[in-house]
């Protein structure tokens, strides 16, 4: 049982973690507890290459410094002689009396570690605060298991589900406050997804706004879809060459951001591209910006999920609500808990093609009124991506009359000078400009036979 110092001293771990650079490696944090509890030393991993964070703590430690110590480490320590050698030899070697870890390392090769210290004596304890470990690792644990992205799903919404009006307009559902709250999670994502009805419908520039200035970090822009991206469309014009996917297959298109290293994607619908996310089971999280407000009619936020009878339905936890002005934030992950299943019935079909294997996140468990849900009916895969209704988006600018302005349309502004095209990844990566014969044409020929061929459920 862990002490209180000890959990106090995790959740300094944890903010150790954070001042990690993201990297293919996990961000980890350590802190060296004297037998009275005091701290006497801290570290994490500042990236790929470098000490990881029991071997950075025990660094600011003399030679006998550590003996009789209790470490606290937010990742199990690894058991393999990578670049920088196994973390339980070297708390082994330093002589401490207690380990203390949040969540088990599921590499199959670094983990292991408890039970080479247990061997070797040391009192080892796991599992504490594992819940907020699991949280802040998602996007890495994700890539681990799935060896895919992190995929968040984000759509806004009227208080009657609908994401836009009967004529396609949905500039703005929500207010000022919700529009600055996707603008900050985009500029979080390393890739910001759209199909090519919002690419065509709304324009979206795909950046990442404080206020008038450009959030320093930008996510890449990625339209998936056979339609053309226009000359004049403004994701030509952002700071990262866009990707253009001519294919519905959504694996292959994560397949190919994970090869970039984009580990992080936020889509940003419509309602047709998130459905597919959802029903192919690819979303690990679900962003829904509520707003107090009736649009009626047929655009509701999901088209096509997979869902034909109650028993498919895809059960969320819900990890938090966030009121922001007028609108509601409900942020939400697949009820099976950090897993990426799809429903019973999807499962049968074949529908899932990923590795459901990933170990549960921590239960969120807000909202269970829902029915006994068996886990088996927890479909949606969560993955985060928040941001605010589609066109949203495309404004940083607050309306003094929320409400004037939500219906007015507003012309777009022209930020970036640079015009790019957008590139075609080839199966290998490759990028290619439309227009131009390359092997990526190749690439771009055979996935469009795979979409014709596909028994993906495609709404549209
Ligand atoms: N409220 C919101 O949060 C929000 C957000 C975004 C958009 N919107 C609104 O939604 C409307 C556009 O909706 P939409 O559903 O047409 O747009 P969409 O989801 O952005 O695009 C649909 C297109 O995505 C392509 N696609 C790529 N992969 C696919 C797959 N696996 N399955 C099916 N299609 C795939 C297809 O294009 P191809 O036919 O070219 O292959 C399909 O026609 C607009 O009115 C827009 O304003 C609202």
């Amino acid at each position: 049982m862990a002490t209180d110092a000890e959990i106090a001293a995790m959740r300094h771990a944890l903010e150790l973690a954070a001042r990690g650079r993201r990297s293919r490696n996990p961000q980890v944090g350590a802190v060296i507890l004297a037998p009275t509890g005091r701290v006497i030393a801290e570290g994490w991993h500042h990236g790929a290459g470098t000490a990881h964070a029991e071997v950075d703590a025990l660094s600011h430690l003399g030679a006998d410094g550590a003996r009789g110590a209790t470490a606290v480490v937010t990742l199990e320590p690894c058991n393999h002689r990578g670049r920088t050698g196994p973390c339980a030899e070297a708390l082994i070697s330093a002589g401490v009396a207690r380990v203390v870890y949040a969540m088990d390392d599921p590499g199959e090769h670094e983990g292991g570690g408890a039970s080479r210290l247990r061997a070797a004596g040391i009192d080892v304890e796991g599992g504490v605060l594992q819940d907020d470990a699991r949280a802040f690792l998602d996007t890495w644990l994700t890539t681990r298991r799935l060896g895919r992205p992190h995929v968040t799903v984000k759509w806004a919404q009227s208080l009657d589900g609908r994401a836009a009006a009967a004529d396609g307009t949905s500039q703005w559902i929500t207010g000022s406050a919700a529009r600055a709250d996707v603008h900050r999670r985009r500029s979080e994502a390393d890739a910001i997804v759209v199909g090519t009805g919002t690419l065509h419908a709304d324009d979206p520039a795909l950046t990442a706004r404080d206020g008038d200035a450009l959030f320093p970090n930008q996510p890449v822009p990625v339209v998936i879809g056979a339609r053309e991206v226009p000359d004049d469309a403004r994701i030509r014009r952002h700071p990262h060459a866009p990707l253009a996917y001519p294919t519905r297959d959504l694996d292959a298109v994560l397949d190919d951001l994970t090869e970039r290293g984009l580990h992080r994607v936020f889509v940003e619908g419509g309602p047709t591209l998130a459905s597919a996310f959802i029903a192919r089971g690819l979303a690990d999280r679900v962003l829904a910006y509520v707003a107090p407000t009736l649009l009626g009619g047929p655009r509701t936020a999901l088209t096509e999920i997979g869902v034909d009878t109650i028993a498919d339905q895809r059960l969320l936890s819900l990890e938090a609500v966030e009121r922001l002005g007028d609108d509601l934030l409900l942020i939400a992950v697949p009820r099976t808990a950090g897993s990426s299943l799809p429903s019973a019935s999807a499962e049968a079909t074949g529908l899932h093609t990923h590795d459901s294997t990933q170990a549960p996140r921590g239960a969120h468990t807000t909202h269970d009124s829902a029915q006994a849900p068996n886990d088996e009916h927890a479909a949606l895969d969560s993955t985060q991506a928040p941001s605010n209704g589609h066109t949203t988006h495309d404004t940083a600018q607050a309306p003094n009359d929320e409400h004037a302005a939500r219906t007015r349309a507003q012309p777009p502004r022209e930020e970036h000078a640079a015009h790019h095209p957008p590139q075609q990844p080839s199966e290998r990566g490759g990028a290619h400009t439309p227009g131009q014969p390359s092997a990526a044409h190749d690439g771009i020929a055979r996935m469009r036979a795979a979409h014709h061929t596909s028994a993906e459920g495609a709404s549209s």
